[in-house]
């Protein structure tokens, strides 16, 4: 199902057949994780050549099994893995090798851990992303487009946010995300490498990591609520964010590393244009497990907000309209209508390890 946001004529139409007519060579860094991984199997799907670089810190070799069954072996013979670490400049030069379009995901994701270990973000997110430019610019690759975050608007108030209206970073991660698009700009204009930053707002879809003390609300949620178990909202419920399906941060990838260039050295929103608070979500949840029969009855609980967490996040797309061609495909609920079947496949084997006690009576079994 499409969004109303669609139009003709369609860049990333275009975009896909250009790349069928002539496959490239792409490294996707971070292709074990979430985002990763689903950029990966789009671009085996359009039968491109694809070398992959993770640590699998965060990341899971079953991502890359889900994305082999999924693309089939004669595409799985495009993809290369390079095991290696975005903090090693030989890593990275390995991975760059015959590469002409660079993906660069890999980064240590989430404010709390980024507040409780600053250190680790900074070498993983600022260290390691400056070893990938170093590497690009080295191996004359013909773009770099990189992963940036909505978390560099910081305190500033505007609503919604413009790419050129940013505030103070408020988290070490911020930063990082931060000191990315000034290496990035500083990369294209001293050596002339062709960057393209783009700004997810939060992201989900199929493979984002439910678990764990740094999972993303919509995973963690579906995967509690489809365990009969009591959600936690931080804060009153009205923080609101503009959630995004996995699916229009493939496209803005794919167009931005097609883009013209007037695009480049600059950085863009990805996400659907919308707000919705975390109250909204929550029932918007509960409503698309009851269409799976999942009837789940708790209410949340209510804790204090989390230090680093911006209030309000609302992406303006007009820009990425205009530069690129963007138009999200998926609304969020349409995304969450697409994710589900994926989850709750999961949680299955979840919740068969869960002990009975956190399992509530009508929950999936
Ligand atoms: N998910 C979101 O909502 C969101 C929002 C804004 C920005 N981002 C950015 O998008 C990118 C992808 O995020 P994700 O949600 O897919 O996260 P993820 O944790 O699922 O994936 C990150 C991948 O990078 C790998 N990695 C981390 N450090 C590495 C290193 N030093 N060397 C090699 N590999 C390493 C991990 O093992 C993992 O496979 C990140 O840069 C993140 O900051 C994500």
């Amino acid at each position: 199902m499409r969004a109303s946001t669609r139009s003709a004529p369609n860049r990333l139409d275009e975009v896909r057949a250009s790349l069928l007519a002539r496959p490239r060579h792409w490294l996707v860094t971070g292709c074990a994780g979430f985002i990763g991984s689903n950029l990966l199997e789009s671009l085996l799907l359009l039968d491109q050549r694809v070398t992959g670089l993770d640590n699998f810190s965060t990341g899971f070799a079953a991502n890359l099994d889900e994305v082999k069954n999924s693309v089939g072996s004669r595409r799985w013979n495009n993809f290369r893995l390079v095991q290696g670490d975005l903090r090693e400049p030989a890593d990275c030069r390995q991975a760059m090798v015959a590469v002409q379009c660079v993906l660069h995901q890999a980064a240590l994701g989430s404010v709390p851990r980024s507040l409780e270990d600053p250190l680790a973000t900074h070498e993983n997110n600022v260290t390691g992303f400056l070893n990938m430019l170093v590497a690009a610019r080295d191996a004359r690759v013909d773009s770099f487009v990189y992963a940036a975050s909505s978390a560099v608007y910081g305190d500033h108030p505007g609503l919604p946010k413009v790419e050129d209206q940013v505030g103070k970073p408020l988290s070490p991660y911020a930063a990082s995300k931060s000191f990315n698009e000034t290496y990035a700009s500083v990369f294209a204009t001293c050596y002339g490498l062709k960057t393209v930053g783009l700004r997810y707002f939060n992201v989900f879809g199929k493979r984002q990591d439910p678990q764990g003390a740094y999972a993303a609300v919509i995973p963690r949620w579906i995967a509690a609520m489809a365990a009969g178990r009591r959600i936690a909202i931080n804060g009153d419920g009205e923080t609101s964010r503009d959630f995004s399906y996995v699916e229009n941060a493939v496209q803005a990838n794919l167009l931005a590393t097609l883009a013209p260039a007037a695009a480049w050295d600059q950085v863009y929103n990805v996400a659907v244009g919308d707000n919705t608070t975390l109250n909204a979500l929550f029932l918007m949840l509960r409503e698309v497990l009851a269409q799976h029969d999942v009837h789940y009855e708790l209410a949340p609980e209510f804790r204090p907000l989390r230090s680093g967490d911006v209030r309000h996040s609302h992406a303006d797309l007009a820009k990425s309209r205009r530069m690129l061609g963007y138009q999200p495909s998926h609304t969020l609920r349409q995304g969450l209508d697409s994710t589900m079947p994926w989850y709750l496949a999961r949680n299955v084997r979840l919740h068969k390890a869960q002990p009975a006690t956190s399992l509530h009576p009508r929950s999936l079994t």
